[in-house]
C-alpha cells in the first residue's frame, strides 16, 4: 500500500490540529500532534520543579519520560509516564512556558526523532511548526496554515467559552502573539514555511474549506 505524509505547520491556533484530526479519520492515517509533546515534557518539567529554560535538566526529564499518544474512546489522548495529561497541557501554566522548552536543541533532536519514528513507514498527518522544514522534510504533502492573530484568538477564545473554560480575547492574543514570536526566532528549526509548503489563509474560511483544499492536494498522490 502506498504511504502518503501529510505535514501541517504555522503559528500558534491556526487550526492545524483540528484539520489535521479531521482528515486522519477520514482517510485512517495516523494523527500525531506534535506541539502535544513539547507541551507534555513541559507539564513534567514544571511538575518536577525544574526551569523549563535549563536545557540540561529538561532533556534529563525528556530522556526519563515516556511520551505517548493514545487513540482511545475519547479520542487521542496524551499520556506522560502512564500519566493522562491531556487536559493539564494546555492549562495556562503550560502554554506559557512551552515555547522555552522548544527551543533547545537537545530537546529539537530528540523530540524530531521520536516523531520520525512515529511515521516511520506508515500513511500519518503530522501538525506542528517544523514538520515540512525538518521532522518530514520528504511529505508528499506540505501545508502552511495561517490566519491574522484576531481571527485565530477570537476561535480560541469561542473554543473556551464551549469548553466551559475561562477566557479573555486580549490576554489570548497576548499569548499567541508572544508564542509566535519565541518560535519564529529560536534558533534552531524556526517557525517559517517549508519553500515547498502550500500556503493557506484560513482568516475567512471555514474548517471544512481547509479541510477540502487539504484533501484536494492529497488525492493528487493517491
Ligand atoms: O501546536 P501547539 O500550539 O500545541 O504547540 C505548542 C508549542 O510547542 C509551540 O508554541 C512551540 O513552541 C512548540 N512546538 C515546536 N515544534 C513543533 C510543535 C510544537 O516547537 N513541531
Amino acid at each position: 500500500e502506498q504511504i502518503i505524509t501529510v505535514a501541517i505547520d504555522g503559528p500558534a491556533a491556526a487550526g492545524k490540529s483540528t484539520v489535521a484530526k479531521m482528515i486522519a479519520n477520514q482517510l485512517g492515517f495516523i494523527y500525531v500532534d506534535t506541539g502535544a509533546m513539547y507541551r507534555a515534557l513541559t507539564y513534567q518539567s514544571l511538575q518536577e520543579g525544574v526551569d523549563p529554560k535549563n536545557e540540561e535538566r529538561v532533556l534529563t526529564i525528556l530522556m526519563n519520560s515516556i511520551i505517548e499518544l493514545k487513540q482511545t474512546e475519547n479520542g487521542q489522548r496524551v499520556f506522560v509516564n502512564n500519566k493522562d495529561v491531556s487536559e493539564e497541557i494546555r492549562y495556562p501554566d503550560v502554554t506559557s512556558q512551552v515555547s522555552f522548552v522548544a527551543q533547545h536543541p537537545s530537546i529539537r533532536k530528540e523530540m524530531v526523532s521520536r516523531q520520525q519514528k512515529l511515521a516511520n513507514n506508515r500513511s500519518v498527518v503530522m501538525d506542528g511548526r517544523d514538520i515540512g522544514t525538518h521532522v518530514l522534510p520528504d511529505a508528499e504533502v506540505k501545508i502552511f496554515l495561517v490566519a491574522s492573530v484576531e481571527e485565530r484568538a477570537k476561535r480560541r477564545h469561542e473554543e473556551n467559552i464551549k469548553k466551559g473554560i475561562p477566557s479573555d480575547i486580549q490576554s489570548l492574543k497576548k499569548e499567541i502573539s508572544d508564542r509566535d514570536q519565541i518560535d519564529s526566532n529560536r534558533e534552531v528549526s524556526p517557525l517559517i514555511k517549508a519553500k515547498d509548503a502550500i500556503e493557506v489563509d484560513t482568516t475567512s474560511l471555514s474548517i471544512t474549506e481547509v479541510k477540502d483544499q487539504i484533501l484536494q492536494e492529497i488525492s493528487k498522490y493517491n
